[in-house]
């Protein structure tokens, strides 16, 4: 490797999810930051990480991002998951202390406190997100008086997956999900979409929820706070060269490649993913 490429800023950036969700972060992040080089790893062996316990959680998110670093040395971590981002972001930045390790749950936080009018957020999770209440945490630490409710969505994650992103069955779930902030006297204005796998579903749940609500995902204010850490720490990759993604998967390539394209906004093809064992 030449000195020019041993350098830091010119290392890749990891990132990782427990499947193909966190394809919406990397979309967002390839938009902003298109210089860069990118080693995304889905743990699709494992998905879901959403209805697994605490003490789980953090061991796959650990042997996720450890197979990554033992790939290539990276700059920084992206933690593209929220229930990764939830429940193991204090002990990733524990292991990995001479990188930025970087979730998406303060990013998410932050665009919903800068979208509301009126104080009230809710809050559309996975089970594990909603139990470590991260971001209730996260919105409060941003304004204290915010009033947040939280709602798992189980069934919203297999709904992606399959690729059912509108239609019949996807309002239904919505419906019933989204029934008591519907119907709650004091209305939420604001809905966080809290994993990685909802705003794929983000059509079907506007047309269930109507007009005045403002939806906000994480992925466009991690890719936004990922660009402030690298120009801040001077780790900007200052290529003029379009960069690349290096795709690994822990099961089912064909699988991760056809609903990773989903996801991407690019065909993704087989060829393109490394099968890795963690
Ligand atoms: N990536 C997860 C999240 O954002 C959703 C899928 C899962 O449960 O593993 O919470």
């Amino acid at each position: 490797m030449s000195r020019v490429q041993a350098s830091r800023e010119y290392r890749p950036i990891g990132i990782f999810d427990s499947g193909v969700g966190g394809m919406t972060v990397l979309r967002a992040l390839l938009q902003r930051l298109p210089a860069e080089e990118y080693f995304f790893l889905g743990d699709t062996a494992r998905l879901p990480y959403g209805t697994k316990g605490s003490s789980t959680i953090i061991s796959y998110s650990l042997q996720a991002a450890r197979r990554i670093v033992n790939s290539t040395p990276i700059k920084m971590l992206v933690v593209a998951c929220n229930t990764a981002s939830s429940v193991a972001l204090p002990t990733l930045r524990s292991e990995f202390p001479h990188i930025p390790v970087v979730g998406v749950i303060e990013p998410g936080a932050r665009a919903a406190v800068r979208a509301t009018k009126n104080g009230r957020i809710a809050v559309l999770a996975t089970e594990a997100t909603v139990r470590g209440g991260a971001y209730v945490d996260a919105i409060h630490k941003l304004d204290p008086d915010a009033r947040v409710v939280s709602q798992a969505c189980t069934l919203f994650v297999s709904l992606a997956e399959e690729g059912w992103l509108e239609g019949d069955v996807v309002e239904a779930a919505a419906r019933r999900y989204l029934a008591n902030i519907l119907n709650a006297e004091e209305r939420p204005d604001t809905l966080l979409l809290g994993c990685t796998h909802f705003p794929l579903l983000q059509k079907a749940i506007a047309r269930v929820v109507g007009e005045g609500m403002h939806i906000v995902d994480s992925a466009q204010t991690t890719a936004e706070a990922v660009t402030e850490i690298l120009a801040g720490r001077g780790l900007a990759n200052p290529s003029p060269h379009q960069g690349g993604v290096h795709f690994m998967a822990t099961d089912n390539v064909a699988r991760f490649a056809a609903t990773g394209s989903y996801f991407l906004g690019r065909k993704l093809s087989e060829q393109d993913v490394e099968l890795v064992d963690i």
